[in-house]
């Protein structure tokens, strides 16, 4: 396989990708496919990964930094995943006609990822990783997909892995692949409370499906109005009036989990999701006073009720001062804005005080998609 790269770029190239939290996460109905329907706002922050991908006899990952050994190896790992798609989706040939490693049917590579994105946190890491790795080996193998044709890929291989290339804050519909990138001005100053230990995103959709079952059963059926879900209170449940603003933006009623764990009768209850017109507005005020108390979570109810040591760090959060505050994505890392860089300072040192986490991380947002910083040599 080496041979298919003798004539062209033997240089390693390196990638730097942004972990991502919600602003909005909006879940609706559990569909057939066993994924639920968002609307979702991305906004990618400055925690970042590295992935460097070299030309090898065979596939292989090797990861080291933060949580390394959580990370999958092999097949099981989202990058391994994402350059074997990228691989089978490489034309045959060029734009430029020559012959070279797109003709390769699966070429190999060794991919090394730096991780500073904690593992199953909420902050996907792991979708992170897969978009660094087809970025890269695009770059590596000069197969000239295209940012559209790379975000088709990503899609295939996870449901955040479009996102991670495109970075910057963006709307998110269908399972969260959709993309359209959002008018956001301004910078946000976010401290991340990270967790020990994390959480699994397929196990905590299904726990909301199990809240919003046990909900609508409580309240009379499936699709019974039951309020919007986690309103906020001293819990930062999500969904303030944002989320649960036009068209009623939270889910309510009873979704089944995959495998119809509650009943298929129940799927078709949760109504569709919308988009907070409340925080797209307060994004592009650039006011972080107007953003902090419209973030929302559906997933937050979810990930504190397999969690609920997390109330503790959100409850911290806000005695210090924090404008906003949940839990990102899936959890178990909680968010939270600060007014400015100095607030979020102070709020890092607060929140480390208060012994409520693992570790903190100041980070500010948006900042862009996957990224070559270095590689690309011409041989
Ligand atoms: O696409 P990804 O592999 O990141 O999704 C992990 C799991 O999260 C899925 O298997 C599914 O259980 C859940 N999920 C979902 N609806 C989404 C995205 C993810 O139910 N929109």
């Amino acid at each position: 396989m080496l041979a298919a790269y003798d004539h062209l770029i033997v240089t390693p190239v390196t990638v730097r990708v942004p972990a991502k939290v919600n602003l909005q996460l909006a879940v609706g109905p559990l569909r057939a496919d066993g994924y639920h329907d968002l609307v979702t706002v991305f906004h990618a922050v400055s925690l970042f990964d590295e992935v460097t991908v070299r030309p090898a006899e065979r596939t292989t990952v090797r990861v080291t930094g933060e949580d390394a050994a959580a990370v999958p190896a092999g097949r099981a790992n989202l990058a391994v995943q994402a350059a074997m798609a990228l691989a089978k989706a490489a034309r045959p040939a060029g734009r430029d006609g020559r012959a070279g490693p797109r003709r390769a049917a699966r070429p190999a590579v060794a991919i090394e990822i730096r991780k500073r994105i904690p593992v199953a946190a909420g902050l996907a890491g792991g979708s992170a990783d897969a978009a660094a790795t087809l970025v890269a080996c695009n770059e590596l193998w000069q197969a000239g997909l295209s940012g559209p044709e790379l975000g088709q890929v990503a899609a295939g291989v996870g449901s955040d892995v479009a996102f991670a290339l495109l970075g910057g804050t963006a709307v998110g519909l269908g399972r969260g692949e959709q993309l359209t990138a959002a008018l956001a001005a301004g910078t946000y100053h976010w401290v991340l409370a990270f967790a020990a230990g994390g959480l699994s995103t397929a196990e905590v959709y299904a726990a909301c499906d199990r809240l919003r079952a046990a909900r609508a059963a409580s309240v009379g059926g499936p699709g019974s109005a039951a309020g919007p879900e986690g309103a906020v209170g001293p819990e930062g449940a999500a969904s303030p009036g944002g989320a649960a603003g036009p068209g009623g933006a939270v889910s309510q009623g009873g979704a089944a989990s995959p495998g119809g764990r509650l009943g298929l009768a129940a799927i078709g209850a949760a109504p569709a999701p919308q988009l907070s017109t409340e925080l797209m507005a307060a994004l592009r005020s650039a006011d972080p006073a107007a953003v902090g108390p419209l973030l929302a979570n559906d997933l937050q109810p979810a990930a504190l009720s397999l969690r609920p040591v997390l109330r503790r760090a959100l409850a911290a959060g806000r005695e210090s001062g924090a404008v906003g505050a949940m839990v990102s994505g899936s959890g178990p890392t909680c968010a939270f804005l600060a007014a400015d860089a100095r607030h979020a300072r102070e709020l890092a040192v607060s929140l480390t005080g208060a012994g409520v986490c693992r570790g903190v991380a100041r980070v500010h947002g948006p900042v862009p998609g996957a990224a070559v910083v270095a590689g690309t040599e011409q041989a």
